[in-house]
């Protein structure tokens, strides 16, 4: 068997994807890829507070309900994404003019409710998403900021976190999950140093989750080392949402195609890919590889980087790419 999720299951780990699950419920050819093609998969929108809680205590789970039933009809793991995050917060929340207290608790009925509801279903929970700013500095959002108001400090916020969702879902196994973090800087020192206070004080957290959101222009990281130094941590490492940016052509009337601008940057894509998967398999405690999307015509890139795209496995039509090739590729090396 050539598919991606066969040769990974022979290399001994999960091959992931983020999924719309309009597209999951509607697109027979996209449904299929998802299913034949990978052996993990994330929600990419509808497990997040906006989407579960569109109403103070309506819940809405049919959505992530739909997605899990799928993922175990077809043999895959879940990953939980996500229950902390600074965007895709209910309006309800962010304009409720709610007191430190309020937020606090408020948040700890959230990541309560959300996890023991999936409780047993979830292989990896992203528990929290995006902590740190690319400076290294702690992000500033409405529930550090209430903890800061309380006199707590921010491991004591994300420890908190970390304990609920433990205490919800004892068999997942819990993420910090960030961006960035491929490359040595500022951001991924501090999130070291910051991990191994959770990890000192006890705190329930078992992996750091590279997402990979790469882009042509800037170089590719040196990732083997950043996953090893928190996997020597004894932390389990994951690459989450693995996607790889360039500039594109533009049709006449202005759209975007998925054609790089720079076919040099096309075939260098090509390689990255390659690197990405090569570096989590180089390193034992990575036994997962997420991709943020299906194809090039789904994709969030466009709608964030304006003139860029092409970052996926699978084209406009939902067509493989030689990206796919070059994954199948390391894969059978492994
Ligand atoms: O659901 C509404 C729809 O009703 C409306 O008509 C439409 C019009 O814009 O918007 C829809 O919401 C969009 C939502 O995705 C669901 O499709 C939002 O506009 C859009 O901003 C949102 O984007 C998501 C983005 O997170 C939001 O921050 C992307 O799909 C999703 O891929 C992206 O994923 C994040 C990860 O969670 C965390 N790491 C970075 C990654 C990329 O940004």
């Amino acid at each position: 068997e050539n598919s991606l999720r066969a040769l990974a299951d022979e290399a001994g780990i999960k091959v992931g994807v983020a999924v719309n699950t309009d597209l999951l419920a509607g697109n027979g050819k996209y449904r299929n890829i998802v299913n034949t093609q990978f052996s993990s998969v994330t929600a990419e929108n509808v497990m997040k507070w906006e989407t579960l809680e569109p109403a103070q205590r309506v819940y809405n789970w049919a959505p992530a309900e739909a997605l899990i039933a799928n993922a175990e009809a077809n043999g895959q793991v879940v990953r939980g994404h996500t229950l902390v995050w600074h965007n895709q917060l209910p309006t309800w929340l962010t304009s409720g003019n709610f007191s430190p207290a309020e937020l606090r608790s408020l948040l700890e009925n959230h990541v309560k409710t959300v996890a023991a509801h999936f409780a047993g279903r979830i292989q990896q929970w992203d528990v929290v998403n995006e902590i740190f700013n690319d400076d290294g500095t702690f992000r500033q959002t409405i529930f550090s900021q209430a903890y800061a108001a309380l006199g707590l400090s921010a491991e004591q916020y994300i420890g908190d976190v970390f304990r609920w969702a433990h205490e919800a879902d004892p068999s997942a196994l819990l993420f910090y999950n960030d961006y960035n973090l491929e490359f040595t800087g500022p951001k991924s020192n501090a999130a070291y140093a910051f991990v191994q206070k959770l990890l000192a004080a006890g705190v329930p957290i078992q992996g750091v989750g590279f997402q990979g959101h790469l882009d042509t222009q800037y170089g590719f990281p040196d990732l083997q080392n950043n996953l090893q130094r928190f996997a020597d941590l004894g932390l389990q490492v994951a690459l989450t949402e693995v996607d790889i940016r360039t500039f594109v052509t533009q049709k006449n009337n202005g759209t975007y195609t998925d054609t790089p601008a720079d076919p040099a940057e096309g075939a260098q894509q090509v390689d990255w890919w390659a690197g990405t998967l090569e570096a989590c398999l180089a390193v034992e405690a990575c036994t997962s590889y997420t991709v943020w999307g299906v194809s090039d015509a789904n994709s969030w890139i466009p709608g964030f980087f304006t003139g860029q795209g092409a970052g996926l496995l699978f084209d406009m039509h939902n067509n493989p790419k030689p990206q796919c090739d070059a994954l199948r590729e390391v894969l059978r090396n492994a």
